[in-house]
């Protein structure tokens, strides 16, 4: 899809999406749906979100957003788009404002983000790339549980 007709259809909000719309993103596009009501102090506590909205009907279809301290460690998370609105650059346009705003606001950040599979080839042509001198490590009973199908949405 070319840039002139993403702008025709769907507009960019430099503002996180509400709780409710942030876990059915992150639901509808196969990530692990959110704990309730803790996305809400999560959303609260981002350093700079995105939301992407059709002009037809304003609904939430892609969304980003930076956590961290604006400064020197920032990470990328929610990055996500609704199956029907993928594979058109709305992940590209969402994912060039998160890195444009840390380039201008924090340009010594260190920009981190831990990638599903399906995200890698878009992170990659972001400049992100694998450091191998250091192992993600994750500590997450929440999504650990919910992996197991111990803990329901
Ligand atoms: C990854 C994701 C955010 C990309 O969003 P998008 O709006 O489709 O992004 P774009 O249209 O800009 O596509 C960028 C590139 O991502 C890759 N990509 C997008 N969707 C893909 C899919 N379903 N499978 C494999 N690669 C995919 C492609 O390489 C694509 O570039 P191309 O169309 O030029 O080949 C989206 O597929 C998604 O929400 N996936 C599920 C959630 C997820 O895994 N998020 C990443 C968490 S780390």
């Amino acid at each position: 899809m070319s840039k002139q007709s993403i702008d025709d259809e769907y507009i960019l909000e430099e503002k996180v999406p509400s709780p409710e719309e942030h876990f059915n993103l992150r639901k509808q596009a196969g990530l692990t749906p959110p704990p309730r009501p803790d996305n809400e102090t999560s959303l609260k506590n981002t350093w700079f979100g995105v939301t992407i909205r059709t002009k037809q009907n304003g609904e939430a279809v892609s969304m980003g957003r930076i956590i961290g301290d604006g400064a020197i460690f920032c990470v990328v998370v929610d990055i996500c788009t609704l199956p029907h609105h993928q594979r058109k650059g709305l992940g590209s346009k969402i994912m060039r404002a998160l890195v444009e705003h840390t380039d201008k606001h924090a340009p010594n950040a260190q920009l981190s983000l831990l990638a599903d599979p399906p995200g890698k080839v878009l992170y990659n042509r972001m400049g992100f790339v694998e450091n191998k001198l250091e192992t993600p490590m994750v500590r997450s009973t929440f999504f650990k549980a919910y992996a197991r199908g111990q803990r329901e949405e």
